[in-house]
């Protein structure tokens, strides 16, 4: 049984997940269609967790456009994929998939570069030759790692709570350049120029245990979490005074225009869209 339908004379599209509900993308996509012209709707289905593989299917047969994948589904999104990008097969995750004429499911996964795009573009912030730590070894920071590399860092280190976590996914990229992994005390005495959280931490209200001298002046927070208020990390970054403490909204909305422009050819301006929705989570 489906727990839904799809609107007759138009492209398609939604997110699934489990939970789904608080999920920003219906607007972000609204918002880039009514900017583009672009006959597209999108809505969010919330699946039940063993009924990934069938809701897939259905959304399929009944002739959707494209699926964003949302927790926790993005590796079974990855199984089921007949065509995977680069960066998608290496993420072992994917949040956007689309269909080509022979039903063909082709899986992409496009946070990492929404992450980039953010600093890059956005923010102007460069990562080439700069020392880069990454905090945490789960999905999230799975799915950064190629696009983070593209950008040429002079150096990346991966720490983690769990040391053999961070081990094993800097094992999987030390081909793409200078890679190290750690816990957080083997941090003492090393500075960075960017330092990116992702960890579920900030879920929690903490900070993974960080030494007090690991940024420079001119370093750069990014939490890809965001909430209507300072993360805990951004907070624990203003308090140390760094130059840049940037939230996940940016992240967000890039990474749901790459989407978009798979699924369209047509890449939305973001600019408005993340300032739309800064608005409006700060004032929830
Ligand atoms: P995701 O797919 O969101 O990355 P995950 O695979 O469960 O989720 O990974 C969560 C990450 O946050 C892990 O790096 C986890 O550290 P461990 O591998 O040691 O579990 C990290 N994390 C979660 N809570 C944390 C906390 N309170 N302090 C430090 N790290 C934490």
């Amino acid at each position: 049984m489906c727990s839904f339908k799809l609107i007759p004379g138009a492209d398609n599209y939604a997110v699934m997940g489990n939970p789904v509900a608080h999920s920003k993308s219906p607007q972000i996509h609204d918002a880039f269609a009514r900017q583009t012209g672009e006959p597209v709707v999108y809505q969010a289905i919330h699946v039940a967790l063993d009924g990934f593989p069938a809701a897939l299917d259905a959304f399929q047969e009944m002739g959707g456009k494209g699926l964003n994948i949302t927790v926790p589904f993005k590796e079974a999104a990855w199984q089921a994929s007949h065509v995977l990008t680069g960066r998608a097969q290496r993420a072992r995750a994917v949040n956007t998939l689309w269909f080509d004429q022979s039903g063909r499911r082709h899986g992409d996964t496009t946070d990492g570069i929404g992450l980039i795009r953010d600093l890059t573009v956005n923010h102007d912030i460069q990562l080439s030759g700069k020392d880069v730590l990454v905090l945490g070894a789960g999905g999230a920071v799975r799915g950064i790692l190629d696009p983070l590399f593209d950008q040429k860092p002079a150096r990346v280190v991966i720490a983690n709570r769990t040391v053999t976590r961070a081990s094993e996914l800097a094992g999987l990229f030390a081909d793409r350049g200078k890679l190290a992994a750690c816990g957080y005390e083997a941090l003492r005495g090393q500075h960075f120029h960017i330092v990116i959280n992702g960890t579920s931490a900030s879920l929690q209200g903490t900070v993974p245990p960080l030494p007090d001298d690991l940024l420079l002046p001119a370093s750069c927070c990014y939490d890809m979490m965001y909430a209507e208020i300072d993360t805990v990390f951004i907070s624990w970054a203003k308090a140390r005074g760094v130059a840049r403490a940037l939230d996940g909204i940016g992240m967000l909305v890039e990474q749901a225009a790459e989407s978009f422009y798979i699924w369209r050819g047509v890449r939305p301006e973001t600019r408005t869209v993340i300032a739309k929705l800064r608005k409006e989570v700060s004032r929830i």
